[in-house]
């Protein structure tokens, strides 16, 4: 490798997939990875845009880079993902560093881009949509992959709630084939990876066309996928709760590789307030699935997103919210406070809340899912769980890796546990993870 690349990834853990396959498409052109911006030879920073301090970061490392440009002019910089995509030719305006401005189902076409910039200079901009060409473009070989791997199936949102950017970003509901999809799964299988991690913005809506012209749902795939036999570990991420398939609710029973850990983002416990955000079901048809879900694995462990001060959002709709958050009893959540996005419809609506309120309300939720999650981690001491070991830890002779139901687990133990599954029981907690001692092997 001659050149330096040095790739900053923000947001969701599609942007990260994205990350690794722009790193991939890139090294035949002679570009390896570097850890910083400085004396990097091309700079891509693959943006979020789902809440307004993203953006705002955005600009302030374009800043840092452009000062590391000045020590370096022929250094390449691209703006890539969902910034990108809505910012478009603003982001040049602002930020005169910028050479090539790519969205997130373009990005396969960034070698043409750099020609294009090389040939002609000036800035280079695509932000099209091009159905689903990104993935038959992109190299079939996988780069290094880690233990646990993401793996985009589906991409794009037609479900419009009304504070989100990402039917605007990501475009409208695309689902990759299943062929291509078993093809990179057999790939990082054998590239090393054991864990799959299946990604959609709204992968529970994933419906394929084989090339038969047959449909598959998420749960098909996720049953062929657990025919491989080097993949051991499954999971899929971020579902809606309308897309949760009859198919699918029974996977998480019969399909041992799919594991017990589920991220259903519910975002209100008031009816009100979700048909205001258009979510297209109540908080009702939530806790219903919720129990369905429990039927078929009684141990699954569930995670959710929250959003406090939706516009309109009243003490009583905080409450209901609070209420659906002690019902569910959750492992582990994400909660924001509302951000209004250029664009989406809730941005426009007349009853914005104070940003006093949202914090109060933003606190005491966020008090309340931290005490489910400490029980979640309490009740799992003394417990033996499933290990599959994924990276060396801070201390010397320490592994760490993931339960089933996704808590770090640290253990004492060599970097020759990495990659494998092993029993340990669960001694202790800490704030966001367990430790634990190793018990024997499990087989493979
Ligand atoms: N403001 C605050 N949170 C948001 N999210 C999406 N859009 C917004 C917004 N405008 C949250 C939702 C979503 C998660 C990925 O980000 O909870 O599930
Ligand atoms: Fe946003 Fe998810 Fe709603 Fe799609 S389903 S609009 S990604 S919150």
């Amino acid at each position: 490798m001659t050149k330096k690349l040095f790739i900053k990834t923000y947001g969701c853990q599609m942007n990260a997939y994205d990350s690794a396959r722009m790193a991939d498409l890139l090294a035949p052109l002679g570009y390896g990875a570097t850890e910083t911006a400085e004396g990097a030879d091309m700079v891509i920073l693959n943006t979020c845009h789902i809440r307004e301090k993203a953006v705002e970061k955005v600009y302030s490392e374009l800043g840092r880079i452009a000062k590391a440009k000045r020590g370096k002019p022929d250094m390449l910089v691209a703006v890539a993902g969902c910034v990108a995509q809505a910012e478009g030719a603003e982001i040049v305006a602002r930020a005169k560093a910028v050479d090539l401005v790519v969205g997130p189902q373009s990005y396969h076409r960034l070698p043409e881009m750099i020609a294009r910039h090389a040939r002609a200079g000036g800035h280079v901009l695509e932000t099209d949509f091009p159905a689903l060409e990104k993935f038959d473009a992109l190299p079939q070989a996988v780069s290094d992959t880690g233990v646990s791997a993401f793996l985009t199936v589906q991409e794009g949102c037609d479900k419009f709630c009304t504070f989100c950017v990402v039917p605007y970003t990501r475009g409208a509901e695309q689902s990759r084939s299943p062929e291509s999809i078993l093809a990179e799964a057999r790939a990082l299988g054998a590239r090393g990876a054991r864990e799959l991690v299946l990604l959609g913005q709204n992968v529970n809506a994933y419906r394929g066309t084989d090339e038969h012209g047959r449909d598959w749902s998420l749960a098909r795939l996720i049953g062929t996928i657990a025919e491989i036999p080097s993949i051991w570990r499954i999971r899929y991420t971020t579902s809606h709760p309308r897309d949760m398939g009859d198919d699918l609710i029974a996977a998480h029973g019969d399909i041992e590789k799919l594991m017990p850990f589920l991220h259903l983002p519910v975002q209100s416990g008031s009816d009100s307030v979700l048909a205001a955000m258009n979510r297209q079901h109540t908080a009702d048809d939530y806790l219903r699935l919720i129990d369905r879900l429990r039927a078929a694995r009684p141990d699954l462990a569930f995670s959710s997103d929250f959003i406090v001060g939706f516009p309109g959002e009243s003490d009583a709709d905080f409450e209901a919210t609070m209420d659906l958050v002690r019902r569910v009893e959750f492992a582990q959540c994400f909660s924001f406070k509302y951000s209004p996005r250029p664009g989406t419809p809730a941005a426009a609506a007349k009853k914005q809340i104070g940003e006093a309120v949202k914090d109060q309300r933003l606190q005491a939720l966020q008090k309340l899912l931290l005490s489910q999650q400490d029980a979640a981690n309490e009740r799992a001491i003394g417990k033996v769980l499933p290990v599959l070991f994924e990276k060396s830890g801070r201390g010397k002779h320490q592994v760490i890796g993931r339960s089933p139901y996704l808590h770090p687990v640290h253990a004492e133990g060599g970097a020759g546990l990495i990659g494998q599954i092993h029993n340990v029981r669960i001694q202790a907690r800490t704030a966001n993870s367990l430790k634990g001692a190793l018990l024997e092997s499990l087989p493979a």
